[in-house]
């Protein structure tokens, strides 16, 4: 059983990867949706948090425990794995960022997600541990997070607001980065637009595919490959959103009767 929690439904875009790379294997998901959005917290609250979150999943049996939230990935990895030492802990940073460097020729690297994990400075870290060379620069694009929950994620309103945070990033005078790193959930489904008012050139790094990957490679898929793997959904608030929302980040439909509110 693999254990995966995030803020909210952003991160059933990694539960979408995981399930792709692994049928077999049985899922529980955790959206802490009474607390969200992480990504405007501090890391002490983000911390505490992600504690409480991997706390529920562990007695609930888990073998492995995947932090799909960047946020939460960025703050809290190192404390999980002190809390939980003999249970896999794996983030999207580590990930998303050896991918960055594999995909990057000029390895001038740019890194967009919320303002937690930008301020944090998690991924220029991790990149630079695989890389010291290496020239990232961040930004914190805020709004992506309530766009791509309201759906607003193609045509002139979300390429014009992607324009106004990107060009800054990429065309400053400055050698531009080839690469840019969708850190955050949400960002994933606004490719299509970040796409769109960059040049066609530049490579887009989506973290939830790489740490699929990632898991594959600490967990066995365990069952026959006559059986499907389970998933149970696990919310703190808001079913009806959840089912709603979340549909559309695990690009199949979700019903309410599929969401168990619990409280952390
Ligand atoms: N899941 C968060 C992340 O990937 C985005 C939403 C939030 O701020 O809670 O950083």
């Amino acid at each position: 059983l693999i254990g995966v929690f995030d803020s909210g439904v952003g991160g059933l875009t990694v539960l979408a990867a995981l399930r792709r790379a692994l049928p077999h294997a049985s899922f529980i998901y955790l959206g802490d949706t009474a607390r969200l959005p992480y990504g405007t917290k501090s890391p002490d609250t983000v911390v505490r948090y992600s504690l409480q979150c991997a706390k529920r999943l562990v007695d609930r049996g888990i073998e492995l425990l995947v932090v799909a939230c960047n946020t939460a990935s960025a703050s809290s990895l190192g404390a999980l794995q002190a809390r939980y030492p003999q249970l896999p802990v794996i983030g999207v940073i580590e990930p998303g960022a050896a991918a960055a460097v594999t995909a990057s020729r000029s390895q001038r690297i740019a890194v967009i997600g919320t303002e937690g994990t930008i301020e944090g400075g998690a991924y220029p870290a991790a990149i630079r541990r695989l890389n010291a060379a290496a020239e990232v620069t961040t930004l914190a694009c805020s709004l992506f997070v309530a766009m791509a929950e309201e759906g607003w994620t193609d045509g002139a309103i979300a390429e014009s607001v992607a324009r106004r945070y990107l060009n800054p990033l990429f065309g400053s005078g400055r050698p531009a980065p080839d690469t840019l790193v969708l850190g955050c959930t949400h960002f994933p489904l606004l490719a299509g637009a970040i796409h769109a008012v960059l040049p066609d050139s530049v490579k887009l790094v989506d973290s939830a595919q790489v740490t699929a990957a990632a898991v594959v490679r600490q967990y066995r898929d365990p069952k026959p490959a006559a059986t499907t793997g389970t998933v149970r959904f696990l919310a703190t608030d808001g079913a009806g959103r959840f089912a709603r929302v979340g549909g559309r980040f695990l690009g199949t439909p979700l019903s309410p009767s599929d969401v168990e509110i619990i409280d952390l």
